[in-house]
């Protein structure tokens, strides 16, 4: 059914395509035909950051970043939501056309460039939420404030997310905000890092609740980069690492026009960049650091790819728009193979 549909949806061009998408989507919760959409979900449930998934396969961050939708989204089978990226301010983001598809590669080119309705919009809808499940909330900082000055706005969006999420992800990674990316590197990674976790210490005593802080991280690193990146995590006691954001760059689909456009590459070949990111990280932390592993699962078995490089969880985004929510059961039922096998 969903090949059907995403043929028609696919003559739309990519923005209005997705918008009609999500709002299809939540329709189609009011009236409660969602269930036609439900993939069959083996439970598998995880314990990672302190926190019980009742299943591995997650939605990753950006599909919904204001939160109007999530409640519908988290009926599809997804273990956890992400929502965000969020920015304290609203922004409109960057002029359009600004998302692209490539369906050729399973891939997308977005340049979106945060575009979001703010952290009072996004509080507002979380307030009302009918969504049981886990909902990470994703923060980042707005395109007018100087890169200097981030971690204010990282701190801005702790303080009103914090009392709502069961997670935070600090994003770090994104290529379409200027400066954003130099916040992973040598001690710019070190301060922010220090103040997110002083923030975190206050709001824990004034909400008596610890709410764990993940730290998503891009695709285009060398292993120098990633290990120190990885050490940094651990200095600083961060919860989990996300691992990855879209890629900058373009290998897998040189020989598409679209891969002109400026922005992030996701889906299909981004596959191997992320997992080799997965493998170096997990080297540096073995267990003592979670990962959550996303960038370009578009089957079960490179869904399975992630966990054996040695994520404990997994995020799906561009393979969720090119194959819809029977991916989130295909996905989950590879990982509870691939538990299986490895129990024998
Ligand atoms: C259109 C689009 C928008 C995205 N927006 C965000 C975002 O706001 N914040 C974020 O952390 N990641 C964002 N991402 C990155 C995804 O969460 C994910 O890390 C990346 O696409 C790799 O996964 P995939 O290959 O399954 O798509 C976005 C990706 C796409 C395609």
């Amino acid at each position: 059914m969903y090949t059907h549909l995403r043929d028609l949806l696919f003559k739309l061009d990519a923005e209005t395509s997705h918008e009609f998408s999500l709002d299809l989507i939540g329709a189609a919760e009011r009236l409660q035909l969602l269930k036609f959409f439900m993939s069959d979900i083996p439970p598998n449930p995880v314990e990672v950051m302190g926190i019980t998934f009742p299943n591995p396969v997650g939605l990753a961050a950006g599909l919904d970043k204001n939160g109007d939708y999530f409640n519908a989204l988290g009926l599809m089978g997804f273990g956890f939501v992400e929502i965000g990226t969020i920015t304290p301010r609203p922004q409109a983001g960057n002029p359009k056309p600004r998302l692209f598809r490539i369906p050729e590669a399973q891939a997308i080119i977005n340049r979106m460039g945060f575009n979001n309705k703010g952290v009072d919009h996004l509080i507002a809808q979380v307030k009302q939420r009918r969504y049981k499940g886990i909902l990470g909330i994703n923060i980042g900082k707005n395109a007018t404030t100087p890169v200097e000055k981030a971690a204010d706005d990282y701190v801005i969006c702790m303080q009103k997310v914090y009392a709502h999420a069961d997670y935070i992800t600090v994003n770090v990674s994104s290529p379409n905000t200027q400066g954003l990316r130099d916040l992973q590197f040598g001690d710019s990674l070190n301060r922010l890092l220090e103040t997110i976790k002083i923030e975190q210490a206050k709001l824990q005593v004034l909400h008596g609740r610890y709410v764990p802080v993940a730290v998503k991280i891009a695709p285009d690193m060398d292993s120098e980069a990633v290990s120190h990146v990885a050490q940094t995590l651990l200095a600083q006691d961060i919860d989990g690492v996300i691992a990855t954001n879209t890629t900058i760059g373009r290998e897998g689909v040189e020989t598409f026009q679209t891969s002109e456009e400026t922005g992030g590459l996701s889906g299909f070949p981004v596959r191997d960049k992320s997992t080799r990111v997965i493998r170096a990280l997990y080297a540096e932390l073995g267990d003592k650091l979670p990962i959550i592993g996303v960038g370009g699962i578009t089957d079960g078995e490179s869904a399975a790819e992630k966990i054996k490089a040695g994520a404990k969880l997994v995020q799906i985004y561009s393979g969720f728009i090119y194959r819809g929510p029977a991916l989130i059961g295909e996905a989950a039922r590879a990982i509870v193979d691939l538990k299986n096998i490895n129990s024998l």
